[in-house]
């Protein structure tokens, strides 16, 4: 991440579910209206356009394809809203079973303690100092209340932090608990050690059962010689942010690196199966054509 600076992916993330929130009914899979807050500059300034609701459909066709196609990977849009979506549903259910501590690892600007019903539940939001001082900012400003308890723990993932964190008293005081640790978007931006260490980490937090989501690009993303120029342009586009891409695996030594940490169990599904199954299941239109491919999603039990 750029010195000082608030992470610009976490930005793009939550403008793309602000504009996956536009979506009509058939198409929409993601319900998000708080995202929109957390617009990063210059977007923040069509804000009065994404709150007048008169022009949704004309954003949303827009916002799902423009942005993409200029920067030249298209699909990105449908990828993270669609993983957002994933998570959510993996968050609900273990709710419904019981859990009730949810720690987001590089939350960026979520806005599940805003908008998923999770009353008896805690978020603990873990992030760079830098983008979570934006947030907590944005927050008060607008007067944004959880419907959970919603804790904030500052660490900057590139530097030791594990014992940081588990010493930390809200982690260490409920280390008895069930707990769903989450870790969106956030691997590719790490060097492959930190990677594992985090994957340790996660594991160290879930003593007392749970399950750790995350997601993780195709090794093919870093293939310095690949013949998918979509790939090559987002490594390029991300490095000119000042957040280079730096890890990414495939499904089979992930299962193996999962393992290894002493999870028992691990799901994983790619981001073409998110698609499948949730228009099958809620009858959505959703084109296979329109969501970049090279992403899966692993759900590991412990
Ligand atoms: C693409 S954003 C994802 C944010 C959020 N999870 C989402 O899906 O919208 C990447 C997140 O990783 C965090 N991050 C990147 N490098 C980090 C580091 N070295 N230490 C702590 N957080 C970091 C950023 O602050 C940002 O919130």
């Amino acid at each position: 991440m750029k010195a000082k600076h608030a992470s610009d992916t976490a930005g793009y993330t939550s403008a793309m579910r602000a504009i996956a929130n536009l979506a009509p009914k058939a198409e929409k899979y993601l319900d998000d209206s708080f995202s929109v807050e957390f617009l990063p500059f210059p977007w923040f300034l069509t804000k009065p356009l994404f709150l007048a609701r008169l022009f949704d459909p004309v954003i949303y066709s827009v916002g799902m394809k423009t942005p993409d196609k200029l920067v030249g990977f298209p699909g990105m849009t449908a990828l993270a809203c669609l993983r957002h979506r994933y998570i959510d549903d993996q968050i609900l259910n273990a709710y419904k079973t019981g859990t009730r501590r949810f720690i987001l690892l590089g939350a960026g600007y979520d806005t599940r303690s805003l908008r998923l019903q999770l009353p008896e539940a805690t978020i603990v939001e873990v992030d760079h100092p830098d983008t979570q001082k934006r947030k907590k900012e944005i927050l008060k400003r607008r007067h944004l209340q959880p419907n959970c308890k919603l804790e904030f723990i500052a660490i900057d993932f590139s530097k030791p932090w594990a014992e940081t964190l588990l010493s930390h008293p809200y982690i260490k005081d409920t280390s008895t608990q069930t707990t769903m640790v989450i870790w969106e978007g956030v691997c590719c931006y790490l060097q492959e050690s930190e990677a594992l260490h985090t994957i340790g980490a996660a594991r160290q937090l879930l003593q007392a059962g749970g399950t750790l989501v995350f997601d993780a690009f195709s090794a093919e993303l870093l293939n310095e010689g690949t013949s998918v120029d979509i790939l090559r342009k987002m490594r390029s586009f991300v490095e000119k942010k000042g957040e280079p891409f730096r890890w990414a695996e495939d499904e089979i030594p992930i299962r193996e690196i999962i393992t290894a940490h002493d999870f028992k169990e691990v799901d994983a599904v790619s981001i073409y199966d998110v698609a499948a199954d949730l228009s099958e299941k809620e009858n959505l239109d959703i084109s296979k054509d329109e969501i970049l491919k090279y992403l899966g999603m692993y759900c590991c039990r412990v």
